[in-house]
């Protein structure tokens, strides 16, 4: 059995350091695509404090299609270039956005979101999928959740 908490007052370092474990721990040795990203959708939602949503969207042909998350219903199909989680795709690096209301094109599936962190997970010099974390705190994320998030999706790009 698992048993995560998220610690608002755990430095970042620390709590990357955990949430990396635990990640390699659940998902060591499981094929399946979905029930890792259910897992991982879960452990962040756990881990990272002050998330309102926290999940993935799969590329699926040429666009990013919902998958497994924890949060409110979201929209489910993001062509390339739109919003944050496309623009993800389509410059191939992470978006770090401060406040969602000054990035144009931004798509809101919960009218409480304010900051959002969408990384992308490569194979073989392409985006697979991303990882998508919002928050209802504005300047919630920085360069050290950004660093964390992208080690997860280096783990990640082999097991989903
Ligand atoms: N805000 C995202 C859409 C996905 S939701 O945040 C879950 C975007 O602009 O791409």
């Amino acid at each position: 059995m698992y048993d995560f908490s998220s610690d608002p007052n755990q430095p970042k370092a620390e709590l990357y350091s955990d949430l990396l474990s635990a990640a390699k721990a659940l998902t060591e040795g499981e094929p399946d695509t979905i029930a890792n990203m259910a897992n991982i959708a879960a452990l962040m939602y756990q881990i990272v404090p002050n998330l309102n949503w926290a999940g993935f969207y799969r590329m699926v042909q040429d666009e990013l299609v919902l998958g497994p998350f924890c949060g409110k219903p979201a929209c489910i199909r993001i062509p390339v270039g739109r919003g944050v989680c496309g623009a993800a795709v389509g410059t191939g690096q992470s978006q770090l956005v401060p406040d969602v209301h000054a990035f144009p094109g931004h798509i809101a599936c919960d009218a409480e979101s304010r900051a959002e962190l969408v990384v992308p997970i490569m194979r073989d010099g392409k985006v697979i999928a991303v990882i998508d974390l919002d928050s209802p705190l504005p300047n919630r994320f920085d360069q050290e959740d950004q660093k964390g998030i992208e080690a997860l999706a280096e783990i990640l790009s082999a097991r989903v």
